[in-house]
């Protein structure tokens, strides 16, 4: 029996959604910009899936640009208001996908001045820490909603609401990709200007995603072409991804309950694992406010590649700490800004809404089976180390 734990990653596209890509291939091929039928047949297809997009946002549908995805819906939210700011001073989260941090990155040569703000031990940035980390010259702000490896939440409205009151005029960029889908979402309670969010973690097609831009707000488009999406995303539209994206979002909203019960197998997962564990514990307190579906568990001394491995003979499939971050060597940056140890593993358990009390089980007892397999090699090793 299979159980796929690693939705943060990515999650399998519904049914609907298939059918809805297959439908748009199929039937709805001409470019939404021709002037005949076909193709306003076609630009009608996209403004609904606008409309979907915009509905699971709470957002106005003429405030959806639409992106090849997280990573480009990020990029666009953050480059975009850097290109047109006075200022060249930006904070960012240290926990910040790579997606937020490496664009920031890339603005220190170009002569920005950036500022991290640490997290505390509960996986969080304090909404003190990032109103004290704002200068006079503060032109872009990034915290994200949900934090992908440890599915921890952020205070963004605190935030937003401060720099309200306060009549802040800086750029407030939102990455919300482990956040929307399933728990309600209505950006007019952030206080942002721009709030990204991925197809492929919401069950939708991979290769899409989605730019909410508050009106009024501005930012520059990251290449000029045809000014397809308002100007701000030129290239032919992707239009089967971004109607199964907007299937996707309007099938989310069909299921207000879920994150509970996520949450629920999450929860149980969790009490599972530390208690057939002895030395399991999660990675942030469990009372922290969390995103529903990600359980971090922390197993100290062990690796955690043998331990993936295991898992995966055993049917399960999850993650060391962030998938993106199994490419480079050594704790994430997420779980160094926190200080953990890389002697320690860290695995991401993530849940989607068809996930199963079946899948939390199996993987319960694998990985005290896991665990068990590997804690002996690791006794041997220790016991007899190779000259
Ligand atoms: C928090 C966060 N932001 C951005 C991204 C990038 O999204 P995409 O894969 O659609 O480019 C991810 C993907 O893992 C993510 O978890």
């Amino acid at each position: 029996m299979i159980a796929y734990l690693d939705n943060a990653a990515s999650t399998p596209p519904l049914p609907e959604v298939l059918a809805a890509v297959m439908h748009t291939m199929t039937d709805l091929y001409a470019n939404p910009s021709s002037a005949h039928g076909l193709g306003a047949a076609a630009a009608r297809a996209l403004e609904q899936a606008r409309s979907e997009v915009a509905s699971l946002l709470r957002a106005q549908p003429a405030e959806i640009v639409f992106t090849s995805g997280g990573t480009e819906a990020n990029a666009l939210g953050l480059l975009g208001a850097a290109a047109l700011a006075r200022g060249r001073h930006m904070v960012v989260s240290a926990i910040e996908h790579p997606a937020v941090l490496r664009s920031a990155e890339s603005l220190v040569s170009k002569g920005w001045q950036l500022s991290k703000v640490a997290p505390t031990p509960d996986g969080r940035v304090s909404a003190e820490a990032v109103l004290a980390s704002l200068r006079p010259d503060t032109a872009v702000l990034a915290v994200m909603l949900a934090n992908n490896e440890l599915g921890t939440l952020q205070p963004v409205a605190e935030i937003g609401s401060a720099l309200r009151t306060a009549g802040r005029k800086l750029h407030f960029h939102v990455d919300a990709v482990q956040f929307a889908g399933l728990i309600p979402l209505d950006v007019a309670t952030l206080g942002a200007d721009s709030l990204a969010i991925s197809g492929h973690k919401l069950h939708g097609p991979k290769g899409t995603g989605a730019l909410w831009l508050r009106k009024g707000a501005r930012v520059a488009p990251l290449w000029d072409g045809g000014r397809q999406e308002n100007g701000l995303r030129s290239g032919t539209e992707n239009l089967p991804g971004w109607v199964g994206l907007g299937r996707a979002a309007a099938l989310c909203q069909q299921d207000p309950q879920a994150g509970a019960k996520v949450a629920a197998l999450r929860d149980r997962l969790e009490f599972l694992v530390v208690e057939a564990i002895p030395q399991a514990t999660t990675t942030v307190p469990s009372a922290t406010p969390r995103a529903p579906h990600i359980a971090s568990l922390r197993l100290p001394g062990l690796p955690a590649e043998p331990l993936l491995h295991a898992l995966e003979a055993k049917g399960v499939y999850a993650s060391a700490g962030a998938a993106c971050s199994t490419r480079t060597r050594g704790p994430s940056h997420v779980l160094a800004a926190m200080g953990i140890r890389d002697q320690d593993a860290v695995l991401r358990f993530s849940l989607s809404r068809l996930s199963t009390e079946s899948d939390i089980k199996t993987a319960a007892l694998a990985l005290r089976e896991a665990v068990d397999e590997i804690a002996s090699v690791v006794e041997v090793r220790r016991r007899d180390p190779k000259p």
